[in-house]
């Protein structure tokens, strides 16, 4: 089941992070932060009543751009199309928010999330050299075109749906 953060998940979100990203987990500061701020849409997955995943997006109404902060779940229950889902709750706010495009960061060896991404429309953008410390790894930006992103079971949006001509504003 999925449901929005709530601010006391930030305990089993924080033991998720750490197992996740060993050498570069964010702070417990910065995951309290990131749960209150109200530019960002955060949600858990949870089994048998336990979070075994979570992940976050900020796209603030109005801007054309959202980006992808975070995505992470249980080593116990990854491979089983879970990761695709949480992803898919994130990117489906991003475009109910008005968002155009998601954008996000993916270190150059992590091969299964860039496979996701690669998998559901994202495409690499370039990159940003030994972005990722202390391990000095590559980030690969990676960006998907909402206009023309389709998940499982809709339908692709129609020309005349997904808005057609020059973006507004000029963000990159
Ligand atoms: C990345 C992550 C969220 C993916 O979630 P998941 O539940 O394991 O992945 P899914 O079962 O939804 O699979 C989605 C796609 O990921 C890729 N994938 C999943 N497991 C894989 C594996 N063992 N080897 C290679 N590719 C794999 C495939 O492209 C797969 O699509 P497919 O099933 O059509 O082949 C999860 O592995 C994870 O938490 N990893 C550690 C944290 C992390 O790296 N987060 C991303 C930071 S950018």
């Amino acid at each position: 089941m999925m449901r929005p953060a709530a601010p006391s998940d930030l305990g089993a979100i924080m033991a998720l992070e750490r197992a996740s990203f060993p050498t570069d987990a964010w702070s417990e500061t910065m995951m309290r932060e990131e749960l209150a701020s109200t530019h960002a849409h955060y949600v858990v997955m949870e089994e048998a009543g336990r979070v075994v995943g979570y992940g976050g997006v900020r796209a603030a109404r109005g801007l054309p751009d959202a980006d992808i902060q975070t995505l992470a779940l249980d080593p116990q229950v990854r491979g089983r199309g879970q990761g695709r889902a949480l992803l898919r709750a994130l990117v489906g706010h991003a475009r109910d928010s008005g968002a155009k495009k998601v954008f996000l960061e993916v270190r150059a060896d992590n091969s299964v999330a860039h496979s996701l991404y690669v998998s559901e429309g994202f495409g690499e953008l370039g990159r940003r050299p030994r972005y990722y410390q202390p391990d000095g790894v590559d980030a690969i930006v990676m960006a998907l075109d909402l206009r023309t992103w389709a998940p499982q079971g809709e339908a692709a949006p129609t020309p005349a749906e997904g808005g057609r001509g020059p973006r507004e504003g000029a963000s990159g």
